[in-house]
């Protein structure tokens, strides 16, 4: 009898729309030969849902989601509503309540794909940026004052705590150790006093846990530049919500498009669902043109797969991603092609089925 999980399927806003679709039909279709099957729930959350409703979803959306074993997740955000209305109405409440306290973001450049970094040869870059997801410098902690007046001011505070930092980068030690055996902290202890001091501190703490991996720490803005001039050095990096969140979009950059890097919001304790969803955002400015490419999404899909404990379905949806990007070479037109989101997902398709007719 097939496995049969529940997901929460939230195709959001723009392009979210456009490669939701295209990372199902995948899946369902890897799904198949590996006697898995999904059950999909459509939710409309959205900026549209907002629109209509004054609301990204409904008061008792997170009870909602509670129910399934995963979440999988398009993208929100579109003109006409404020993107932080659109991030802290559904995004952030999702990887909060749900204790998704790590965020996992592989920078892996994939066969068939030139870097816009000279001299990377194929597979050159390989690494993980574990970024933690829960607190840090996304804090709702703060205030405005005097507003419209000469004296106005805002104030953000950002939240480092003991447990937070320490289970994140935990989490970035063992999976060193089941790697490459190299971690590197993203740090800024050096203009910002208070907080990151303490996050080297935990990251030194550890390490001494943790003979076996090599660790390296680097000001933010040093690491920035290594990601561009010698990617190949790192195996997995741990870093703080905003200086994760930043490296990453740089990260999808080295890999050639931020239409195909994927993300996890992870919950490791398996207590709530985890949500799985492309690094990019909703694109308006080409959504509705069915040029999306709609790799990332299914990327974050194999992610899911994964997770879900069945290695080896994930791994063969990135085989298939492999075999068309180097072997087929229809790819869409962020990769400098010219298929549509539509003919991709045949590809990958295609693909897959002869590799169960095999
Ligand atoms: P974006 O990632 O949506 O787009 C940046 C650039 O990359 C655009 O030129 C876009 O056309 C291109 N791009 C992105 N994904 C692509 C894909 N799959 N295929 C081809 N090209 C792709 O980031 P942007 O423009 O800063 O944000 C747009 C909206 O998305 C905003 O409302 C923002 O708040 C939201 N957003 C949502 C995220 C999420 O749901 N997790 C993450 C990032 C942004
Ligand atoms: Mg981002």
């Amino acid at each position: 009898m097939d496995t049969t999980y529940r997901i929460a399927a939230i195709p959001g806003d723009g392009i979210g729309k456009e490669v939701m679709p295209a990372a199902q039909r995948v899946l369902d279709t890897v799904g198949s030969s590996f006697g898995i099957r999904f059950e999909w729930s459509e939710l409309e959350w959205s900026c549209e849902y907002y629109a209509r409703t004054g609301r990204m979803m409904p008061p008792n959306g997170l009870d909602q989601l509670r129910e399934f074993d995963q979440i999988f997740l398009g993208a929100v955000g579109y003109p006409g509503v404020p993107d932080h209305v659109s991030l802290w109405g559904l995004l952030i409440p999702i990887r909060r309540a749900f204790r998704q306290y790590i965020n996992l973001r592989p920078v892996k450049l994939l066969p068939g794909i030139d870097s816009p970094l000279r001299d990377v040869p194929a597979g050159g870059i390989d690494f993980v940026v574990v970024r933690e997801n829960n607190e840090g410098e996304y804090s709702e902690t703060g205030g405005r004052m005097y507003r419209e007046t000469p004296d106005e001011f805002a104030i953000q505070e950002s939240v480092f705590t003991r447990r937070g930092v320490e289970r994140a980068m935990r989490y970035a030690y063992d999976l060193a150790q089941v790697r490459g055996k190299r971690l590197a902290s993203a740090t800024k202890s050096n203009g910002i006093i208070h907080t990151m001091p303490f996050w080297d501190e935990i990251f030194r703490e550890l390490a001494a846990q943790y003979p076996d991996v090599a660790t390296s720490e680097f000001h933010i803005d040093a690491l920035a530049a290594l990601f561009v001039l010698d990617p190949a050095r790192f195996d997995v990096v741990v870093a703080s919500n905003l200086f994760g969140d930043i490296l990453t979009d740089l990260g999808a950059a080295i890999i050639g498009s931020i239409g195909i890097a994927p993300s996890g919001n992870i919950n490791p304790e398996g207590q709530y669902p985890s949500m799985f969803e492309p690094v990019h955002g909703s694109a308006p400015d080409i959504a509705g043109q069915g040029r999306a490419n709609p790799l990332g999404q299914v990327w974050a899909g194999a992610m899911m797969l994964a997770h879900l404990g069945h290695e080896e379905a994930a791994a063969t949806v990135m085989d298939a991603v492999s075999h068309v990007l180097s072997v087929t070479g229809v790819r869409t037109p962020d990769l400098g092609g010219t298929a549509s989101t539509q003919e991709v997902t045949d590809e990958l398709v295609a693909a897959l089925e002869r590799e169960v007719a095999r």
